[in-house]
Parts: C-alpha cells; structure tokens; sequence
C-alpha cells in the first residue's frame, strides 16, 4: 500500500481524512456484509443492480478504479466481475478493513492505495472504468474530482457514481439534526461545500453538492457526455430510517443521485 500524509492537503481532505480514520470502526460490519454479498446493491436502500445496472456483468481485461474505496466491497464486486482493480482511498484505517477482508475472501489483483481521489498518482487514459459510491462521490471537490476521473479514463470510458441528491440536502437541517424533514432548510443555489463538522448529530466531515444544472454544466465542461441519470426512491416496502433518512421520505423526494457519464 502507498501511504500518504497529510502535508498540503486541502482542508477538507484533511478534515475527512481525521474523521473517516475516526469513524472506520462503525463501518466494519456493513462492510463485512456487502463483501459477503455475490450481487451488487446501491445505496441507501439496497437497490439490486439488476434494478439499477451500475455495474456491468462483465468486466474482464478491463482496468477499473474506485475513487474513496472505504471498506473495498464495490471493488471486490468489481474484481469478481474480472476487472483488474486499482482502489484508492483518504483514510488508512478504512483500507485496514479492505485489505483485511480482501485477504479473507482470498481476492487479489486489488491495488489498495492510501491517498487522495482528487489527485489520483496514476498516467492519464489508465483506466476503462471509474465508479465512486458515497467516496468522491460527496466527499471531494466536484470542480477537482470530475475532471481527474476524466483525466484517469480512456475515451469511451465510463464514470458512474452515486451519492445524496441535492434535494435531499436542501431539506438538511443546517445544524445537522437528523433526520432529514419535509422543509427546505437551505438554499437550492450555491449548495456547495457542506460543513458538517459542528454538526448536532453524528458532526465531522466536510461534503460538497450541487444543483443539477451546475453537475451538468461541469460535466459538458470537462468532455463527459451524460449516458444516464438515476434519482434513486426508497421502495414501496421501505420502512424505518435508513441512516439519515426516513423511508417515507425517500418515498415522496429522491434521497440519492446517480449519474453514468460516458468521457468524450
Ligand atoms: C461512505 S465511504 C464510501 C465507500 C464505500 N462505498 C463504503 O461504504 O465503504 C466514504 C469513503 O470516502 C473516503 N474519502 C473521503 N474523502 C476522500 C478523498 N479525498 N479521497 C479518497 N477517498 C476519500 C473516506 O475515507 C471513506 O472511506
């Protein structure tokens, strides 16, 4: 593994650097049963990829990357499709449990690499297939992020990634109570950074959206043609509260955005 430090990083990778090393410990079973899984399930609610075909059945003689691999379970998914996987993330102790699981489902042929996805230490055009679940997705910079996965793919490449909607963060309490209500808390315009780290419940962590228009100019900017947009509902037999988010509002609202972009 390639270790970095936090020397000149940017403040908000650093602040989630600090906090995803302080949080990995809660993310290990969830962890432990998405790598147990033999399909892929999206998001929140657990979306069957044959419901929201993110990832292709067959990856083989492909070389993919997973830009804020957490616990590495998209990865080995990947890999068990036949894809040779190279898996990056800010926080070691989360690749603790990647590589550690990894081992036990004896998969191999997974670079883990300690580091940040806006700034990915690979050659231009390295990759056929980019994807990023709640890891780059929220957690880095669009304006940076998006156009260094467009930097690491091949033409004709593929970057899917999938994380909270917009809308879903205009009805975020600003002081971070959770759950998320049925009121706009916040402005639409200018969403932007997502300061979380004095926030009330569960505090730490800086995040970024935006609005869709904002997402679709930059990814016209950067030369991504856009293939699909999911606005992901939870299903009719959702109930409780799945993290942030009550299954009755994900019924009425989209908690979660997905967006297949094809590099020009
Ligand atoms: C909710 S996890 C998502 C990953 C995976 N789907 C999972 O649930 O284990 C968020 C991950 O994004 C990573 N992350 C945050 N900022 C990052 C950055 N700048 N570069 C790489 N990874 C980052 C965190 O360290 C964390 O492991």
């Amino acid at each position: 593994m390639t270790e970095s430090s936090t020397d000149d990083l940017p403040d908000h990778v650093a602040e989630n650097r600090r906090h995803w090393d302080t949080n990995a410990s809660k993310w290990v079973a969830p962890g432990e049963r998405a790598w147990d899984q033999s399909q892929p399930t999206w998001g929140i609610w657990g979306i069957p990829n044959r419901e929201l075909p993110l990832l292709p059945d067959d990856l083989t003689g492909r070389r993919a990357i997973e830009l804020g691999c957490g616990t590495g379970y998209v990865s080995a998914w990947m890999r068990r499709r036949g894809a040779a996987v190279y898996a990056i993330d800010n926080s070691a102790e989360q690749l603790a449990t990647a590589r550690r699981l990894a081992a036990e489902h004896e998969i191999d042929n997974i670079e883990w690499i300690h580091g940040n996805a806006e700034m990915v230490p690979q050659p231009d055009a390295s990759f056929d297939f980019a994807i990023s679940e709640y890891g780059a997705a929220i957690w880095c910079d669009p304006s940076v992020w998006i156009p260094e996965a467009h930097r690491l793919l091949r033409p004709g490449g593929r970057l899917v990634f999938l994380g909270n909607h917009p809308l879903a963060m205009v009805c975020a309490a600003v002081d971070g109570a959770s759950p998320v209500g049925p009121t706009l808390e916040r402005d639409y315009f200018g969403l932007g950074r997502l300061d979380w780290t004095e926030a009330l419940d569960d505090p730490g962590g800086i995040e970024f959206n935006m609005e869709i228009s904002s997402w679709m100019r930059l990814f016209g900017d950067v030369g991504f043609d856009v293939a699909r947009f999911h606005e992901i509902q939870a299903p009719a037999t959702a109930e409780g509260t799945a993290y942030w988010v009550p299954a009755e509002w994900a019924k009425r609202f989209p908690c979660e955005q997905a967006w297949e972009l094809v590099k020009r």
